[in-house]
């Protein structure tokens, strides 16, 4: 069974008359566990097509299934709900709020999700220990290195426990040492079952993967 599939998904951006096709005619099955690079030059609408897969956009044309329900015919609450529940963005600038402690940056999503203060801290806890950051709890993000912060970033998309990483760049503003802990984190996290979807133009960072895709101008090559 597929974990995503789309059937001919278009995505357009209209300026006046104006149309962008941010992606077009994309069809693509995806499984659970799959470990998936999508790469292209830029504008090439990798992007987009993770936000839609993402639930955080939706397809101008064409249908989305997750776990087979089409998720195309969602409302805004059914999408939160998937959104929050299901996947987890890790994106290339942190987006750490800067006045809370990495341990409180971890427990965002759960307050979103209605989880139990004693319940966050103990996910958040176990989320950090996970990403080796079972010492740098206390901090701030500017008491971190980059990719420590990106670790934190981690942590916060594992705490409610999705089916699918998102990550959009996760490498792009790190050095070449970091990228590398950060890349050996995802393998991980997909050798204990979780599916990764990420967006990267570095072949380095996508050699991760198990499945490249290919975008260009919008198509999925
Ligand atoms: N909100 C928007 N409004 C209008 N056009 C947009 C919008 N978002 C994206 N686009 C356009 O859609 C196309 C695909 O954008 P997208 O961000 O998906 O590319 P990308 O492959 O992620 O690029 P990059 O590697 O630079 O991040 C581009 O031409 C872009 O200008
Ligand atoms: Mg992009």
């Amino acid at each position: 069974m597929a974990l995503i599939e789309l059937k001919n998904v278009c995505k357009s951006y209209y300026s006046g008359s104006l149309e962008t096709k941010a992606v077009c005619s994309a069809n693509l099955k995806i499984k659970s566990g799959e470990f998936i690079a999508i790469m292209g030059p830029s504008g090439s609408g990798k992007s987009t097509l993770m936000n839609i897969m993402g639930f955080l956009d939706v397809p101008t044309r064409g249908r989305y299934y997750f776990e087979n329900k089409k998720v195309t015919s969602f409302d805004e609450d059914s999408l939160a709900e998937i959104r929050n529940k299901k996947v987890g963005f890790v994106f290339q600038f942190f987006y750490l709020l800067p006045r809370m402690t990495a341990l409180d940056n971890v427990k965002i999503p759960m307050i979103y999700a209605d989880v139990k203060d004693k319940e966050q801290d103990k996910r958040a806890r176990k989320a950090l220990k996970q990403v080796g950051l079972g010492h740098r709890m206390k901090n701030r993000p500017n008491e971190l290195s980059g990719g420590e912060q990106q670790r934190v970033a981690i942590a916060r998309a594992l705490t409610n426990n999705p089916k699918i990483i998102f990550a959009d760049e996760p490498t792009g503003n790190l050095d070449s040492v970091s990228a590398k802990e950060i890349m050996k984190i995802f393998e991980k996290l997909n050798k204990e079952g979780k599916t990764i979807i990420l967006v990267t133009h570095d072949s380095k960072t996508a050699s991760y993967a198990k499945r490249k895709i290919r975008l260009k101008d919008g198509l999925i090559q």
